[in-house]
């Protein structure tokens, strides 16, 4: 991954590819950002005008390159835009910057070492501008080398998606000796790592990510890092009596696993269990998806990837709360000894389901896995799934909906969501939805109403929580894939979606703020 130092060094003298400032909306043009005083002076103060005249505006995501000012080492700066300027004696917000950062490393992408001097306000900003780098200079690579690299899933040196990422960014103004900004640096590099970890398996084709090899690759990172890591294969979950799981992995001729990841403080007073929709390919099964809706469906183990790097994250930066990881997978294919429309399964919770439409599969895998994190009575469940098409209507492609048993849980997590620059809105579980689950054959049926077709499947998970166990489920179904440009910090591809609340709740909660 991109390295990354804190420098306290005078912009000019720095030897790198280029220097990025930060270029703000103001009420009369573009205004240089604070942290750019010396490159400005530079330009005799004019950089302003400079940026107004080639047509710089300092709109979010704005980059405009131009020639360094003589004097200095690196021969270019990049004006990146940070959006509307602050208000008097405000500072920027950590989203802009994490964002601008993002949009200058992926600008960036080819050259070997930038210097970022964006306007630091404290430590958190320098995690913000941190972040936003490391996540902007991702790309995936592992499979652009003729094939060699694809099993390794090492990067290729030289047919890359286009140019290799910004290797190193030093941040100016970051105050290298302050244990603050220390630790803020430190954190947005491991959770960066971990984030750009779950991109790459969401990116991973399926032919090469199914169950077992998700599963072997979560044993081994597991292990590296100090968890506990339990693999149930398909022999396991038989005799487990995990029906959702296996009748969804039946059509298939790569097995389903559930995944058990523990991580565990001694200090720990609380527990969190998260859970990971882990569907390493969604073809709809018997009910076949149309041309045109499976595409993208390799990236419907995204939840289960958001769970696996947020727990790898906790653990790498020792948070005083113990997390399980439950990460559910199956590969959701149709043949002949697949499950049927009309089917029905024997939960791992002993209540029973008809299926009646095999594409509706992620509840079913999610509500053996909950069921089975709801044995260990956690002081609370956060599953996350690329579950609905529905969700993606309502809320479009970059804002997950929030579901929950808890009013108070699900408004910690909106906000939770918001303070890690994660877009996210809070859904009702209506009570009237949950009629339309009815089933004449069994305890209820795995589909319902189509209008509110996401709080319909909310309803269904929330069937398989144990008792008074306070649960939210995060229905990542648009966010976690961008079919789109790429923006900010965020790549083509997979995003990584949920991974920075999942980590940011373990932070709240270790820290006594939740619950
Ligand atoms: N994995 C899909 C949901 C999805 C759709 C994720 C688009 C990302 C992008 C899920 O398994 C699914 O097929 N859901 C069905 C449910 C329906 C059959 C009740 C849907 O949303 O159409
Ligand atoms: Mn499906
Ligand atoms: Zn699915």
């Amino acid at each position: 991954m991109t390295a990354l130092t804190l420098s306290t060094a005078a912009a000019a003298g720095l030897r790198a590819d280029a220097i990025v400032v930060g270029v703000a909306k103001g009420a009369e043009g573009p205004v240089v950002a604070p942290g750019a005083e010396a490159v400005d002076q530079a330009y005799d103060g004019r950089l302003a005008a400079v940026l107004e005249t080639l047509g710089a505006s300092g709109a979010e995501g704005e980059v405009t390159k131009l020639p360094a000012p003589s004097g200095f080492k690196a021969p270019v700066v990049v004006a990146v835009g940070l959006g509307a300027a602050p208000e008097k004696d405000e500072d920027y917000d950590a989203e802009s910057l994490r964002r601008a950062a993002g949009s200058a490393a992926r600008a960036l992408a080819g050259a070997k070492k930038a210097v970022f001097a964006l306007p630091l306000a404290d430590a958190a900003d320098a995690g913000a501008v941190a972040e936003g780098a490391l996540l902007g200079a991702y790309s995936f690579d592992a499979y652009k080398d003729n094939g060699k690299s694809a099993k390794t899933g090492k990067g290729a040196k030289n047919a890359r998606n286009g140019k290799a990422p910004l290797a190193e960014v030093a941040l100016l103004g970051g105050k290298p000796r302050d244990k603050a900004y220390k630790a803020a640096v430190e954190r947005a590099a491991a959770l960066a790592e971990e984030l750009n970890r779950a991109r790459d398996l969401v990116n991973m084709p399926p032919n090469d990510l199914n169950p077992a090899s998700f599963a072997s690759l979560a044993q081994t990172a597991g292990k590296e890092h100090g968890l506990k890591v339990q693999v149930l294969d398909e022999k396991a979950l038989t005799k487990g009596g995990y029906g959702g799981i296996l009748g969804v992995g039946a059509g298939s001729e790569a097995p389903p696993r559930l995944v058990k990841l523990s991580y565990t403080h001694s200090k720990a007073s609380k527990h969190l269990a998260f859970v990971g929709k882990g569907i390493t390919y969604d073809s709809g099964g018997i009910s076949l998806k149309p041309a045109g809706h499976n595409e993208t469906m390799k990236c419907d183990m995204a939840g289960a990837a958001a769970v696996f790097a947020a727990v790898v994250a906790a653990a790498r930066l020792g948070l005083e709360v113990n997390v399980t990881g439950w990460l559910a997978l199956a590969e959701n294919m149709p043949s002949g000894s697949a499950t049927r429309p009309g089917d029905v399964l024997h939960m791992y919770s002993g209540k029973t389901v008809e299926v009646l439409n095999t594409d509706a599969e992620g509840r079913l895998v999610l509500a053996d896995a909950l069921w089975a994190a709801s044995e260990e009575e956690p002081d609370a469940i956060v599953d996350v799934a690329t579950l609905t098409g529905a969700m993606m209507l309502a809320l479009g492609a970059r804002t997950f909906g929030i579901m929950a048993n808890d009013d108070a849980f699900r408004t910690a997590i909106h906000e939770a969501a918001d303070e890690v620059g994660e877009e996210s809105w809070p859904m009702p579980l209506p009570e009237h939805l949950r009629k339309g689950m009815d089933s004449p054959t069994a305890d209820i049926a795995n589909m319902g109403e189509r209008m509110g077709g996401g709080l319909v499947a909310g309803l269904f998970l929330r069937e398989f929580i144990g008792e008074g166990i306070a649960w939210a489920h995060l229905d990542i179904a648009g966010p976690a894939y961008n079919e789109q440009g790429a923006f900010g910090y965020t790549p083509k591809g997979g995003t990584g979606s949920a991974v920075r609340t999942l980590v940011r709740l373990a932070e709240l909660t270790a820290a006594g703020d939740l619950g």
